[in-house]
């Protein structure tokens, strides 16, 4: 049955066209995009396009806007550093640098003290870690994780094993062995008995076939690994995982980096996802969400790891003080409430959706923690048969009645609105994605 409270919207309107037209001429058509959404301007988790419309915000610019749209407070900060210097670049000090390394450190989710290095994106955030893994220990290789996604240079695309179209003649770096990960509803491995779980399986699997056949593990500098998959398809690990993988890393001397860039900063309902595990890990990569939208990622490194001399590594606007405030405004926001909404709303999301896939035979699997939720889409829920069809058309017709959502994965939908969304907010996004659910599973399954 449809919803009769959602209305289809024009779109793209007038406007959005002319801008599409002149977008698809000049602008690098190696972006995908997922829908024909020209931004106006927004307000929380709220978007309006130039023509008017308005669309309730499930995506937050891919897990980047925690705070929602122009916080007041991270705009605040932006216009009162703006009026004073824009850039001075890494090879001086400033205040705001100091005070936002000092915040992350106090944060770090491992305990002894951190040592920062801030640049620009995730992927820097990554190859800024695998440098000092590879530095620190002397040694080569790397594991990481089948379905990973860590970014798109050079160092970092040779750990994303997400989508062959962005491994495909680039030529990534051979020195990464990629195990399967820890995924329950469609595992690679068959459990062993004994086994505790499935992320014990793949522990297990790393320890007593990779390391006794293709890689000495006297020769891996670290692990790197995502503490919930995010490009991959929103993927929770089994409990055991991260406790077995800190095992086995500490037997042999290998680094445990998480990759932190989707899951951290608030979205889970802590700071981190590993604190979810009980599990230290020896460096934190973090972006996205840290600055509301303001290009800022970096790496958390235990201090006794940061042996590289200086000019080892660097960038020019490392600690850069726009991204520096904005960070620290976002992080104000997320302690006085984001953090913990994150967890309440995430809650109450995954109860509605455990409820829907009650009623939608397409939604195969619900799963989640905190503002981090994604759905599988399936054929039917006995074969599993992924549908990346279904699952494409439910993104289309949810944006033609004003929800923005994307999928992850080859046939999931992630869900991860700003972590300040209301209740309110959640309803109406909800309420349109049944309806989407619903016109897609009438037209194709
Ligand atoms: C877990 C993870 N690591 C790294 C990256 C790369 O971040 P960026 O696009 O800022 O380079 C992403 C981006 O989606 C990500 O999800």
């Amino acid at each position: 049955m449809l919803t009769k409270t959602v209305t289809k919207l024009n779109v793209p309107g007038p406007k959005a066209k002319a801008i599409l037209a002149r977008d698809h001429v000049v602008v690098s058509h190696a972006y995908g995009r997922v829908a024909d959404l020209v931004m106006s301007h927004g307000l929380g988790s709220q978007v309006y396009d130039v023509d008017g419309n308005r669309f309730i915000d499930f995506v937050s610019g891919i897990a980047v806007n925690s705070t929602g749209h122009s916080h007041p407070h991270v705009v605040r900060a932006i216009q009162q550093q703006a009026e004073k210097f824009l850039h001075i670049s890494s090879d001086y000090y400033h205040e705001a640098w100091v005070r936002l390394s000092e915040r992350l450190d106090e944060i770090a989710p491992f305990t002894e003290e951190a040592s920062v290095f801030l640049g620009n994106s995730g992927t820097e955030a990554v190859e800024g870690a695998i440098k000092l893994a590879r530095y620190h220990t002397g040694r080569p290789y790397f594991v990481g994780f089948m379905g990973g996604f860590h970014g798109r240079t050079l160092g970092s695309l040779g750990f994303t094993a997400s989508k062959i179209t962005q491994r495909r003649g680039f030529m990534p770096m051979r020195e990464v062995t990629h195990i399967p990960y820890p995924y329950e509803y469609r595992p690679l491995l068959a459990m062993q008995p004994g086994d505790a779980d499935y992320g014990e399986t793949v522990v297990n699997y790393l320890e007593k076939v990779v390391f006794k056949s293709i890689l000495a593990p006297e020769d891996v500098a670290a692990v790197l690994v995502e503490p919930i998959q995010g490009e991959g398809g929103y993927v929770v690990p089994p409990a055991s995982f991260f406790p077995r993988l800190r095992e086995v890393c500490d037997q042999h001397g290998i680094l445990l980096i998480v990759d932190e860039v989707q899951t951290g900063m608030g979205r889970t309902g802590k700071w981190w996802a590993i604190e979810h595990t009980g599990v230290e890990p020896d460096m934190v990569c973090t972006a996205k969400g840290i600055a509301s939208g303001v290009p800022l990622g970096g790496f958390l490194a235990k201090r006794s790891l940061a042996t590289w001399p200086v000019g080892a590594h660097g960038n020019t606007y490392g600690g850069n003080p726009i991204a520096a405030v904005a960070a620290l405004a976002t992080m104000d926001v997320l302690e006085n409430g984001g953090i913990e909404n994150a967890a309440t709303q995430g809650a109450y999301m995954m109860e509605r959706l455990g409820e829907m896939a009650a009623r939608h035979p397409s939604m195969g699997d619900v799963r989640g923690v905190g503002l981090m939720v994604g759905v599988e889409f399936v054929q039917d829920k006995t074969t599993k048969a992924a549908d990346a069809r279904l699952r494409n058309r439910i993104v289309e017709v949810a944006f033609e009645h004003g929800l923005l959502i994307m999928g992850c994965g080859a046939n999931s939908m992630r869900m991860i609105p700003p972590l300040v969304v209301t209740r309110a907010e959640l309803d109406e996004g909800l309420e349109i994605f049944e309806h989407a659910v619903t016109i897609a599973e009438n037209e194709l399954l």
